[in-house]
């Protein structure tokens, strides 16, 4: 085969026919999930302004000083959305949606893009699925979003993961809590790995996510945010685990747990899958509730999680659960010339119109051909048309799976198929 001309962007995949079930099958059971959480979906542009980003997201984050797929155009700056959390709030701040009353319960599906080196589970164009309230303060919400992201994972059949949560505090406690890591750190720096060095300028708290086998054993002895919560954290971080505990929701208590942007307030949370190598999370999420304020709103609480479409399905395959049917049409017209092409043209309709899938040959193939057609997409009957059933106006119903054939009229075999399917 010739070597193609063109090809996608590194880290950028198609999603070809075949794969495409196991995703609508994933995007069904969100929505479904969804509605059953009195969520609404809402759907934001591919593009922002890249100045929402670096704000909502963090002007010294990973993401925003390394990853960001941004170009200019005139006076306008775009930038591929990263993540959706930020685009979400701008949306809430832009149309005024607490004047709807109550909290807003808002639930997203679609790509996002980091420029990042791409390696299994991590793409540089990729899927989310995530889910936010906006509004209330109360513990109870934070529960909710966990519990929404967990029931998706359990409708698919993903339950060996582990839940790790943290509290990442207020801006006055995790001040108090950077300058005592930087304390900590500093007379390990030069032992340290170089991204650590780095961090350690910029956001400290980002050296306890490195993955870099030097650092590991100063930060197992690192200090605890934990030890830094006010006490009107705690108590909220306390309330969020005794409503897990009453919903029987197990997890595990990280304190090094810090995320990757910097929009985080008190609870912070990650879905490991030991299914998934290196980039083992799931999904993650949290408290943000300083980002509306950011963005130009009142001050409004929110939590929030997403979670990786690509990483989901990476899961369902290491565990081998199957998803999505295999692709088949109900019935497939085989015909033998061009009066018999055009009846079947002309019928195909009233097909579909009683909820019967139908398909016949575009090509003007040979009968052998159009059968083997019709096996390759799968198709649970056939009927052949020639001038002969034209004329008699009866055609031979083939049932593939049983290999039984009946002659019938149209309007019959449309009767006899509106029953089966
Ligand atoms: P995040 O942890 O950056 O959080 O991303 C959430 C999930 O997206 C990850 O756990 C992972 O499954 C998937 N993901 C991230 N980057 C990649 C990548 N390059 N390739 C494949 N999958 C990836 C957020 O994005 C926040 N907006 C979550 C949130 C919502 N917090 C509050 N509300």
């Amino acid at each position: 085969m010739a070597q193609p001309k063109f090809s996608t962007h590194l880290g950028m995949v198609d999603i070809l026919p075949d794969e495409v079930g196991k995703w609508q099958a994933i995007e069904r059971i969100i929505h479904e999930e969804a509605r059953k959480f009195n969520f609404e979906e809402i759907r934001t542009p591919i593009m922002e302004q890249t100045e929402l980003i670096a704000r909502g997201v963090g002007q010294l984050t990973d993401i925003v000083t390394k990853e960001m797929f941004a170009f200019e155009r005139g006076d306008d700056h775009y930038v591929l959305r990263p993540e959706c959390t930020a685009p979400v709030v701008r949306a809430f701040v832009e149309h005024h949606l607490e004047q709807r009353g109550g909290s807003q319960n808002l639930y997203y599906i679609g790509p996002m893009f980091r420029a990042e080196r791409p390696q299994k589970g991590r793409q540089r164009q990729f899927h989310q699925f995530g889910a936010e309230i906006i509004g209330p303060d109360d513990p109870i919400a934070d529960v909710e979003i966990i519990s929404l992201m967990l029931s998706i994972y359990n409708r698919v059949g993903i339950t060996n993961t582990t839940l790790k949560i943290n509290s990442v505090g207020d801006p006055e406690s995790r001040a108090a809590y950077k300058e005592a890591l930087k304390n900590y750190f500093r007379p390990h720096l030069d032992e340290m790995s170089e991204i650590s060095r780095e961090r350690f300028e910029k956001n400290p708290m980002r050296i306890l996510d490195s993955k870099e086998e030097e650092d590991q054993e100063f930060i197992a002895k690192a200090p605890v945010i934990t030890e830094y919560l006010s006490e009107e954290t705690e108590e909220h971080y306390a309330r969020v685990k005794t409503h897990l505990d009453e919903l029987e929701i197990s997890y595990t208590e990280d304190p090094h747990l810090v995320r990757g942007l910097d929009y985080y307030t008190r609870t912070a949370f990650e879905l490991i899958s030991p299914d998934l190598g290196a980039q083992d999370a799931l999904g993650g999420g949290g408290r943000y509730d300083l980002l509306v304020e950011e963005i130009g709103g009142q001050h409004t609480p929110a939590v929030g999680f997403a979670a990786g479409i690509e990483r989901l399905l990476i899961a369902c395959e290491e565990l081998d659960i199957s998803l999505g049917e295999e692709k088949s049409v109900d019935i497939y017209i085989v015909t033998i010339g061009e009066n018999a092409r055009t009846w079947a043209l002309n019928h195909l309709p009233k097909l579909r119109a009683n909820g019967i899938s139908a398909a016949m040959d575009y090509m003007g193939r040979s009968v052998k051909a159009q059968m083997k057609d019709a096996d390759r997409e799968n198709a649970k009957y056939t009927i052949i048309v020639g001038d002969n059933e034209l004329k008699e106006g009866k055609f031979t119903l083939r049932d593939m799976k049983a290999s039984e054939e009946e002659a019938l009229d149209f309007e019959n075999i449309v009767e006899r198929l509106k029953k089966k399917v």
